[in-house]
């Protein structure tokens, strides 16, 4: 049977402490309420004879939960025990979590001691929290960076002393995996009264390898790993919890433990995180990025869309995402395109998909990616053209406020290229009279509107116009990034409609002409 690790958090202390996430009492409440539905074992709530502030939401936090062990942290010294325990004393399951520095670079430059003395204040210092608490965790702060025979005696002397769970933190994030894991390894073949300890890992992610650090060390034996929400905490921060407990579920059978934590809960979670720190997660963060269940290259996508395992090794489901997505762009395949429709409430038949294909691929070239709002509004565009109308092959305008505007059309009809320019009023009034130029069509415009189709600098507008040719009105909509070849291409779409019906026009007379000779031979 599989073993249980145990999910220590400690967004509200490590994650917490670091630049940019701190939190006020009632946002530390709210997300300690949610670490409890995201069901860790241990919340770290806090340092609390480091402020008042801290002390009272630490306090507030235990008295709140109940399910979720609520440690307090304290140096080893008396009076941060005492005040640690005063504030989580009330708590349902509280737990004092004393540490110092081992490692003699520590000892050397900061804490200015002797091994010896470190190893008697830890002694001192977890039997007194011993003598207040049942459950006493100790942590040597840079164990990773101590001396393998140092570490194994201060374990032992704190073990000696009534810790409970014994933490072994690479405080500076200078571990690599196999070395990590290799000390834990090494502390449970020389302290053989480990064995009725919980053993912890605690990593910082400062070389980019905090999780993996994690994982190493759980694969030699340690079954509490300490880490933070999105990953946040001092300088690179701590081990990200939702990529630990994603890997273990994922990798269950490779890792061989389990953990109890509520996956589904993950993501709001992370978003609560987010909204309360006002610290953004990365685009492309494992498990809860933007990015993390978005597809968008073509051959992904359609992948997705057969069988979500091709590209998807979790389901977004599993880490409380509604759902994957598929990110429209330029990579993005008529597969895809299809679907979304079909989710918009548009099933299209396959010209149909075609020309929202072609529109779209134009599209996906001049902005990175098509919403929905852009989706709908390309349907209607182009519905009627044939190959007898003329296509905007260029258009070229120079304006300002002190030129007369100029625009240069380049049009194509069937296999024929036409190119003209001429000045008007402004740059869409000098492309629509170079138009004419070249088509010999003029018309009136009696209605011109622009709007946005959806948001932001890119938004894609779309262009109305109604023109009077020929005494009749013709109606033209076309959908771009760009302004004026949005309205260039709505009054070309009018225009080629008049072009239509005037031909279809031509073609009646015609056949009346061709049907006229029978009859005058008749009546004469
Ligand atoms: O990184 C570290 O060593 C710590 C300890 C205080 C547990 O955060
Ligand atoms: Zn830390």
């Amino acid at each position: 049977m599989a073993d249980r690790v145990m999910i220590f958090d400690t967004t509200l202390r490590d994650g917490e402490q670091s630049p940019g996430c701190s939190m006020n009492v009632e946002e530390k409440l709210r997300m300690a309420r949610q670490l409890e539905r995201l069901e860790v074992d241990v919340m770290e709530a806090g340092f609390p004879v480091a402020s008042q502030g801290d002390f009272e939401a630490v306090k507030r936090i235990a008295g709140t939960v109940e399910r979720v062990t609520v440690a307090a942290l304290c140096r080893a010294v008396a009076q941060d025990i005492d005040r640690g325990w005063e504030a989580i004393r009330d708590a349902k399951h509280p737990r004092i979590h004393v540490f110092i520095a081992t490692s003699d670079i520590h000892l050397v430059h900061k804490l200015k001691r002797t091994r010896a003395e470190v190893l008697h204040d830890t002694i001192t210092a977890v039997a007194h929290a011993r003598s207040l608490c049942r459950d006493v965790e100790f942590s040597c702060e840079d164990a990773s960076r101590t001396d393998i025979a140092y570490l194994c005696e201060v374990i032992e002397a704190a073990l000696g002393a009534g810790a409970t769970v014994i933490n072994l933190p690479d405080t500076v994030g200078y571990a690599v995996p196999e070395e990590y894991g290799a000390m834990f390894r090494e502390v449970r073949a020389r302290v053989p009264a480990l064995g009725k300890a919980v053993l912890s890992a605690h990593c910082h992610n400062d070389l980019g390898l905090a999780v993996a650090n994690t994982l190493a060390a759980v694969a030699n034996g340690v079954r509490q790993v300490e880490c933070t929400v999105n990953g946040i905490g001092e300088r690179a921060g701590n081990a990200a919890l939702e990529e630990i407990a994603v890997a273990i579920r994922t990798r269950r059978e490779r890792l061989g433990v389990f953990c109890a934590v509520n996956t589904e809960e993950i993501y709001r979670s992370s978003r609560l995180l987010s909204t309360l720190t006002g610290m953004a997660v990365q685009r492309n963060k494992a498990v809860v990025g933007a990015n993390a269940f978005a597809h968008e290259a073509g051959i992904h996508q359609d992948g997705i869309l057969k069988s979500a395992i091709t590209y998807e090794i979790m389901t977004p489901q599993s880490v409380g995402i509604k759902h994957s997505t598929l990110v429209l762009g330029k990579h993005s395949g008529r597969h895809a395109l299809k679907q979304r429709y079909a989710e918009l409430g548009y099933a299209l038949t396959k010209e149909e998909l075609d020309r929202a294909y072609a529109e779209f691929t134009h599209l996906a070239d001049q902005k990175k990616e098509i919403v929905d709002e852009e989706l709908i509004a390309l349907l209607d565009v182009g519905v009627e053209a044939n190959a007898e109308d003329y296509h905007l092959l260029g258009l070229h305008v120079s304006t300002g406020t002190s030129i007369r505007p100029t625009a240069t059309i380049e049009l194509q009809k069937g296999g024929r290229k036409f190119v003209d320019s001429a000045t008007g009023d402004g740059p869409v009034d000098a492309a629509c009279k170079a138009i004419e130029r070249i088509t010999g069509m003029s018309g009136e415009l009696t209605e011109y509107s622009l709007k946005a189709v959806s948001s932001g600098v890119d938004a894609v507008g779309e262009a109305f116009v109604r023109v009077v040719f020929d005494g009749i009105q013709y109606n033209g909509r076309a959908v771009s990034t760009d302004v004026i070849a949005g309205s260039v291409k709505a009054y070309l779409e009018a225009m080629n409609r008049a072009v239509r019906s005037r031909r279809r026009k031509d073609e009646r007379e015609n056949a009346v002409h061709a049907a006229a000779p029978a009859e005058e031979v008749r009546s004469s």
